[in-house]
């Protein structure tokens, strides 16, 4: 792993932008693996200034994205699907139909998340796949529990997951129960993953997922198995890793 420890939060916003632009640089025609939260909004804004300024083209990137809630529609402002339109696809020159959210309002769940998995795979999986972490140590919504999930799935979020996400809902009641999530298999298929976070409430999941013991109770530790992963966090976000010694780059 290579670990960024950044000043604040758009600092690691504008690392993980570098990072992910590199990538389009790279392969124009590459698939991403994109998150959503309050982690890559930095990021994304990052590269709408950088699409604008005419340095960075989307048109040939492939998009696959990690979550949505079940039962929210695409034009609900808490969606997944809004919010990828209104942070980065409206903005960039990405082709529509090369995007791709879970459904959050599928009549035939399994049949969904079999035919995501499908697709993921006859795209030869993600080239680069970013990741927030919660303060539980899920990634995408793979939450803690006594096995790691492969497939893409309907996970019943942890009680923690709604409170920390009721902060974008009017109350906590109206935070869905469920969501779609790729599994852990198509995470690890990844080439490359970008595992980010910021503020003090994510230093826990981060010393777990880096330094802990590799367990689906910390769903982020799996990660320690990946070949290639790179972890940019803010100053607070990575505080626990400098005192458990871990070696960062820079
Ligand atoms: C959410 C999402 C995750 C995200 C994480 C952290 O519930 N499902 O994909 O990475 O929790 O969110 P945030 O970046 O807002 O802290």
């Amino acid at each position: 792993m290579r670990i960024f420890i950044e000043k604040d939060y758009d600092a690691m916003s504008r690392r993980m932008a570098q990072i992910i632009a590199a990538e389009i640089t790279h392969n124009p025609a590459c698939v991403l693996g994109l998150a959503t939260g309050s982690t890559p909004e930095g990021a994304y804004k990052y590269l709408v200034d950088w699409h604008k300024q005419g340095c960075l083209s989307f048109q040939d990137v492939l998009s696959v994205n990690l979550d949505e809630y079940v039962g929210l529609a695409p034009t609900h402002d808490q969606s997944y699907r809004y919010f990828m339109q209104s942070n980065l696809f409206d903005h960039v020159d990405i082709v529509p139909e090369n995007t791709r959210v879970p459904d959050g309002l599928t009549k035939d769940p399994a049949a969904f998340c079999a035919e995501y998995d499908a697709y993921i795979r006859s795209l030869g999986y993600v080239d680069l796949q970013l990741l927030g972490i919660g303060r539980n140590g899920h990634i995408g919504f793979n939450e803690p529990g006594d096995c790691f999930v492969k497939e893409t799935h309907v996970v019943d979020l942890a009680e923690s997951t709604i409170d920390a996400n009721a902060r974008f809902f009017a109350t906590r009641d109206d935070v869905p129960k469920q969501a779609i999530s790729m599994g852990i298999g198509a995470i690890m298929g990844a080439k490359k993953v970008l595992l980010a976070a910021s503020g003090a409430e994510k230093a826990d999941a981060i010393l777990g997922s880096i330094c802990g013991a590799i367990t689906p109770h910390c769903p982020g530790s799996i990660l320690q198995l990946h070949p290639n992963v790179a972890v940019v966090v803010d100053e607070v976000a990575g505080s626990k890793l400098k005192a458990a010694g871990v070696s960062v780059c820079g």
